[in-house]
Formats: structure tokens, sequence, C-alpha cells
């Protein structure tokens, strides 16, 4: 027997009345856990109630204990098995169970799903196996309980058993074991029930001995947070446990979200009696760089090749527990890993409903009911996606002190912003023009500027450019429209509609409009340009000079001209990541101007813009000349 092992967390969860608390009571006697006298303590208290010993007594007692004694935290229930000892966070029937599950289970390694045969999976115990699985729990021992109450029946086992596996697999778990069980007579629980000998699987006990403590997985990519930087004479020193991964003395490393990168220097560990070369999961270790990189607590240390996603908009699956609804635009701390940052609601898209897993859009979620959600941050958070690291993709809502939601993190549909963040070369002196704007502007008789049109395709912005574009000239605008169609046959003709391609499409647009406006040119763009993170930085490129114009035809509307056919073929599926079908588009919160096609006529557009041009562009050129 080891025992210098920390204890496995686990969690019991399962439908009211299916037995989590006579599972508990009696796992503690069987292993030989309880407390001495308690046993004594209750038959004794049982019989002067004059009634028999219920095993549940057990964690009633414990319950009492907790309510009277506020400080000592004793939501944590020990027992030992031969092999290892567990802790189960989090005792059932406490009055606030899901949040407590939530809290509990995010950091709990394994779960325990109590089922009756006699009912089968109900309500809760579907609703808390789909909780276990956001949670970003993946080993799940089901015991299939109350098996003396059916005669011991195989065949009634079976049918559960198979009930059991359909749900979990339509949610994506895999349970590790499907255990018959008596828990009040604790028959399979710690000692191997003769009443059930056309059962030849694991004992819960053993079934529990069999999981892996998964707290650090070697193969995974580097993911080392970093809990805090030390001064020591004039080195720092990053100190961290490897989350996930390894890595060696001379690596690159890249700090999210600063992106920072810089080489390992030196491994320092604690007792280490010869110099590190290499860290692993699990280890606490103190790093230096070669560089002297601002790194702080918070931040995210990976190699290149497989970091995380830098974003600040996400997708989540989140369980919401809160009385009140939540809805689009609360804002709300959120906490993934060691970092902490405020989020916003953007959009609620669907609700999920836990007996079905059918998906049905809404627009707010009710209390303990599950929904797909974009959130948005102010600052780049590094993410990971929850199926990819289950561990690093799950987050908790915090609301004042209160924990309102647990969920977990989806990166599709939204562009890594690492790339994008990135100046690659090095060794680069801005070299300054001879010419001034107001030069340029004096010559021209209008300053330059961009003019950038956003909104869904068929919503009439290359209409729109294209007269504004004629109509500036005919006034003696040097004026010019970048449109996505023709751009993306030649400077972008190596970018498809994935996230990340759309936000390299607009970057260089971007890029390219504010050397057009610089140049003294008026540049009128039409790109969908659907992410509002791109056209913040396209916006960053041009500063003064940017103006953001929303042409804003409702979906409905642009669907209804599909004037390429293109909806129709979306819709069919031949076309994918289409914006407003299947990727999102996120409209401007402010831009300078708006116009609706769906409801102003092209030309009333046409003047609003050029009207809109003539104000802040020419009026002040001319006072530029005068
Ligand atoms: S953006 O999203 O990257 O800004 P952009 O404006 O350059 O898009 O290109 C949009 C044009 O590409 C549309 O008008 C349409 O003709 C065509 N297109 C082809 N596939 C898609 C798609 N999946 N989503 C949106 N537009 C598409």
């Amino acid at each position: 027997m080891t025992t210098s092992l920390n204890p496995m967390k686990i969690v019991v969860v399962g439908h009211v009345d299916h037995g989590k608390s006579t599972l508990i009571g009696r796992l503690l006697h069987d292993t030989g856990s309880l407390p001495d006298g308690k046993l004594e303590e209750l038959t004794a208290l049982s019989e002067r109630r004059g009634m028999p010993l219920e095993w549940s007594f057990v964690l009633d007692a414990f319950q009492a204990e907790r309510d009277q004694a506020i400080t000592i935290d004793t939501t944590q229930i020990n027992f030992a098995s031969g092999q290892r000892p567990y802790v189960i966070i989090d005792a059932p029937g406490h009055r606030e169970f899901l949040k407590n599950m939530v809290s509990g289970a995010a950091s709990a390694e394994a779960a325990v799903l109590v089922v009756d045969v006699a009912e089968g999976m109900r309500e809760q115990s579907r609703r808390h196996a789909f909780l276990l699985h956001l949670l970003g729990l993946r080993q799940i021992v089901v015991v299939v309980n109350k098996m003396d109450l059916v005669g011991h029946d195989e065949a009634r086992f079976r049918t559960v058993e198979e009930q059991v596996r359909a749900y979990l697999a339509d949610i994506g778990l895999s349970p590790d074991a499907i255990v018959p069980v008596a828990a009040r007579a604790g028959e399979n629980l710690a000692a191997r029930a003769d009443a059930m000998p056309w059962y030849d699987g694991p004992t819960l006990v053993e079934a529990l001995d069999a999981l892996s403590t998964a707290a650090a997985p070697l193969e995974r990519p580097l993911r080392l947070p970093i809990q805090d930087v030390y001064k020591f004479d004039e080195r720092r020193i990053l100190v961290g446990r490897v989350e996930a991964g390894s890595f060696r003395v001379g690596d690159e490393l890249v700090f999210s979200p600063s992106n920072r990168r810089a080489r390992v220097r030196t491994i320092e560990a604690w007792n280490a009696p010869v110099a590190k070369l290499e860290a692993r999961a699990g280890e606490v270790v103190g790093v230096t760089l070669d560089e002297q990189i601002f790194a702080e607590r918070g931040d995210v240390a990976s190699h290149e090749a497989s970091a995380p996603k830098l974003t600040n908009v996400f997708r989540a699956t989140l369980f919401w527990l809160a009385e009140r609804p939540l809805a689009p635009g609360d804002t709300l701390k959120l906490k993934v890993g060691p970092d902490e940052a405020s989020v916003t609601v953007e959009a609620i898209e669907n609700a999920i409903d836990t007996q079905t897993l059918g998906r049905a859009p809404t627009d707010a979620v009710g209390h303990n009911e599950v929904a797909e959600v974009v959130l948005r941050t102010r600052e780049m958070l590094s993410l990971d996606d929850h199926r990819a690291n289950p561990a690093g993709g799950r987050f908790v809502l915090v609301d004042g002190f209160d924990t309102v939601a647990g969920g977990v993190v989806s990166t599709e549909g939204y562009p890594d912003q690492r790339e994008a963040m990135r100046v690659k070369g090095t060794n680069l002196y801005e070299v300054d023009h001879l010419l001034s704007a107001q030069g340029r502007a004096f010559r021209n008789g209008h300053r330059g500027g961009v003019i950038w049109m956003t909104g869904l395709s068929g919503a009439g912005k290359s209409t729109l450019a294209m007269r504004v574009e004629q109509r500036l000239f005919a006034k003696g605008y040097q004026a010019f429209v970048l449109d996505g169609d023709n751009v993306r046959r030649g400077l972008n003709a190596d970018l498809g509609f994935s996230p990340d391609d759309r936000a390299e499409n607009i970057r260089r647009v971007g890029e390219v409009a504010a050397l057009f406006a610089e140049a003294g040119m008026i540049v009128v763009t039409a790109f969908i340009s659907p992410y509002r993170s791109d056209r913040d930085r396209a916006r960053a490129a041009a500063g003064d000079a940017f103006h953001e114009v929303h042409v804003a035809a409702d979906l409905a509307t642009c669907e209804g001209r599909d004037p390429k056919g293109l909806y129709r073929r979306a819709r069919a599926g031949e076309i994918g990541d289409f914006t407003g079908v299947s990727a999102p588009y996120e409209p401007p919160q402010a831009p300078e101007l708006v116009v609706d096609t769906s409801r102003q006529s092209i030309e009333a557009c046409v003047d609003a813009i050029v009207a809109y041009v003539d104000e802040p562009l020419a009026v002040r050129a001319r006072a530029v000349g005068a």
C-alpha cells in the first residue's frame, strides 16, 4: 500500500432517492473509514428513535456537524481502499447541491453516478451526467443500485446498463465501469456479492482503483501556467506547475496572452541535486529565460506549435445556476485556470434540453438550464478547447462572490489572434516621409480616409461602394474601392473563409487601406468583415482616418435577395462557414454611420455616405488649404 499519495477527488451524483447517501455511508463503513465509535453512536441513536439503522445517517451526521462548524471544511469525506486514499468532494443532500457540484466537480478527477435499477435513468440522472461532461469530467463509474430489490435480476440490470450507456454515448462519455450493487447490503461495493454470480466485472472500489489520476498528462501539449514571479539577485524566476506536457532547457516558449517569446535558460527545482534539463507534467518548477520578457501571474507558457488559442470572444456551453435568468449584455467574472477576466454575454444561441439533448434557439437562460452562448472579454485570453484539453477548457462564472455558472470552452468559429498580434520581422527601423499629410491634403483638396463598410453578404456593400466611388470622383475626390470579391482574386487569393483566414483577409485589407489613406486617397472598402476584433484592428491601423459604415440589411432581406445564389447553396450545405448561416456576424457597436438598404433606397444610402465624406474629410481639408 502506498501512503504518500494525494487522495483522488471524486463526486457522487444521481437522481434523488436513487441511494447516494446510503452508498457513501456504506462505502465508508466497508472500507473501514468511519471514525471510531461513529457506527455505535448512530446505532444507539436509531434505537432511541425506534427506527432501523440507515446508512444515510452517516452523512446526516456529517451534515449536522458541518451546519454547526462553519469554520471547518467538512465538505470533504475521506475514505481509503487498499490501493489509495479518496476524498468525496461535496456531500449529496446539500441544499445547494448543483452549485457545489459545479465548484466541486470542477476539481474532481472522477465521478460516481448512482442509478436505481427499478427506475433507470431519471431526470436528475441525465442532468447530472450532462453536467459532469460539461465540467470536463471524463472518468465516470456508474453504479446500478438497489439490485436486492429486483431479486438481483441480471436482465433488469442489462436493460438499465444499456440505457445508461446510450445516454452517456450521446453526450460523448464512455463509462469506465457499470457495476450492479446493493448499497444497503454492501454488495459489490468493497466486497463481491454472492447474490450476483452472473456479474464478472469489478466491484465499485475495484473500478475506482482502476481509474488513473489523470492530473498530469505528459503526452499533451505543454501548458505551464505561471503562478508567481520571483526576483533573485538579478534573475527573474517564473514559478508554476506543469499542467500538461514537458519542456527542456533551450526550448523556445511562447507566453500567452502577451504573445512574447523567450528561450528556457535554466529549470530550477527545489531539491534537485543536479541541474535539471527537463520538466514534466505534474512538476512544480522555476524557469529562468534568456531574455527578460515581461511575464506575470496568469500567463501560460507553451510551445509555439501547440500554443493555446488567443481570442477575446468564444463560444461556450454553460450551466446556469442563479435564480435570475442570464441575458445578453450581462457582465460577470470569468475564471479559467489561473486567469480571471470580466466577460460580457454577447449572445445566447441555443438552449439544450438535458433530457432529450435537443437544441432550440433562445435569448435567455433560466435557473438550472444549459445553453450555448458567446462570451466576450476586453482583453485577450488564452483558451483551450475542452475537447482537446478537458481540464484547461472549463471555466466558472462568478457574480460577486457567487458561482453562477460552470461550463466548457469551444474555440470553434472565432479566429486565433496570435498570428495577427505578432510582428515577425526584427531589426526594423521606421523611415519618415519627407511629405506631410497636410501637404498631400492641400494638393488633393481633401484628406485621406478609410470608409469601411461592413455587413452581411447581399447587404449591398459592393453596389454602394462602386456608386460612392463614382460620385466622389465626380466631385473631385481621389477615391478607390477595395472589394472583397476582387481582392480575394489577387492579394488574398491564398485565403478562404475559416475564421483565421477571414482575420488575415481583413488584417491585410486594413493595412492596405491605411496606406491608401496615408497616401491621401479616400478608400472605400466592401468586405463582410464579420468579426469585431478584426475591424478594430483595421481601425487601429488607420487611426483617425477610419470611418465605419454599417450596411445594415437584416439576414432575411439579404437571403431573400441572394444575388449570387450563395445563401441557397449554404443552406443546402454546399458552402461551409457561410456568414449568417453557419458562421457568425458581429454587428458594429458604435459605427460612424449606419445605412439600411432594406429600408432606404440605394440612392438615399449613397447620398448619406457621400454627405458624410463631404463633412469630416473635405471640409477640414479646405480649412487646411485656406
Ligand atoms: S470576409 O468575411 O473575409 O470579410 P469578404 O468580404 O472578403 O469576406 O468576401 C465575401 C464574399 O465572398 C461574399 O460576398 C461571397 O461572394 C463570397 N463567399 C464565398 N464563400 C463565402 C462564405 N463562406 N462566407 C461568406 N462569403 C463567401
